[in-house]
């Protein structure tokens, strides 16, 4: 069976783009078609869906807001299972806890604490990616990471088992965890505490504030391209191998953050990667560090 097949056979309830271009699906705005995109309506949906897949043999890439991906000019193979409809956040007041889908955007999430005056989340204001990303790789700031908040997450493995899993069990680290390859974290559960709202919202408007004036917020880019290095700013590194403002093709490394790489207009796939490798060769020449990437690649390059 080929991805579209399966989609068929597995009584799939949501919806499904053909050939959809990837470029529309990235904040880099690059990439090629997607053979097949699916959105999941909910966990069954996705975890009957990825079972089908696995027996099939066809590949699932799970994708959110793409905010930290840089996929190939040709696209991706099989299904790419967006999660954007699985985007529930539901507020439980009393236990002061927050259940959220895979596919909720995090300033939603953060917004709809701030509303319900639970605190614990301000840390995540102005990440760009969803929860199942988030999660994943224990997305965070310098206020805070997921572990911090996190209870625990409903995984949907990559032969489409559900299963439960306790956050003090996903060995979590700086931008880590065990989630395996291929596994989705469907929905997951924080644990915050009580506070004020204004206070809250304060705070928020705060960080969105700080994050604009040291980043930048309104070009096409995956956040940080690559990760701090132990007792080292990737930015001040890459500054001082002297590649600010240096490009390839479309591809540029900002003159306002050095670790944010970002797509000028036109850029491929291959370009931005090709930016990246420069970037890591004129690190590891002057520092002796060899730079590893934040971003994810999918497909080759
Ligand atoms: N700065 C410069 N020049 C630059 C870059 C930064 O002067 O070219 C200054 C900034 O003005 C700021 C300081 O250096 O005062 C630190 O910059 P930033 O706050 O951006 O911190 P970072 O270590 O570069 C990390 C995360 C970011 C997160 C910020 C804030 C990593 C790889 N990146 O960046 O996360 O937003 O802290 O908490 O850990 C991301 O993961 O995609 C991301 C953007």
């Amino acid at each position: 069976m080929n991805a579209y097949e399966v989609i068929i056979a597995c009584g799939f309830r949501g919806e499904v783009k053909i050939d959809e271009p990837m470029s529309k699906h990235t904040t880099l705005g690059i990439g090629g078609p997607a053979d097949v995109m699916a959105y999941p309506l909910d966990v069954q949906d996705a975890a009957g869906l990825i079972s089908a897949a696995w027996r099939e043999g066809v590949q699932v890439t799970v994708t959110g807001l793409g905010s930290n991906l840089l996929v190939s000019d040709n696209g991706i193979r099989g299904i790419v299972l967006n999660t954007a409809n699985m985007s529930q956040v539901e507020v439980d007041e009393e236990t002061a806890t927050v259940k959220a889908g895979a596919g909720a955007k995090l300033s939603v999430l953060v917004s709809r604490c701030a509303d319900a005056g639970l605190a614990g989340m301000e840390f995540a204001a102005g990440i760009p990616g969803t929860v199942g990303g988030a999660v994943r790789m224990n997305a965070g700031t310098k206020t805070g990471e997921i572990k911090d908040v996190l209870l625990g997450v409903t995984v949907i493995g990559r032969e489409g088992n559900i299963a439960e899993a306790k956050s003090e069990d996903m060995d979590h680290a700086y931008r880590k965890s065990s989630l395996p390859e291929g596994a989705i974290a469907a929905t997951a559960v924080f644990k915050l505490c009580r506070g004020n709202p204004d206070e809250l919202k304060r705070k928020i408007k705060e960080a969105i504030a700080a994050r604009k004036v040291a980043q930048p917020y309104d070009v096409m880019s995956a956040g940080s391209a690559f990760k701090n290095p132990p007792g080292h700013f990737a930015w001040r590194l890459i500054d001082e191998a002297g590649m600010k403002g240096v490009s390839v093709g479309g591809a540029k490394v900002s003159e306002k953050h050095t670790n944010f790489l970002i797509n000028t207009g036109n850029s491929t796939a291959k370009d931005f990667k090709s930016l990246m490798d420069k970037v890591v060769a004129a690190v590891k020449e002057k520092t002796g560090i060899t730079l590893e990437p934040e971003i994810k690649t999918i497909g080759e390059i």
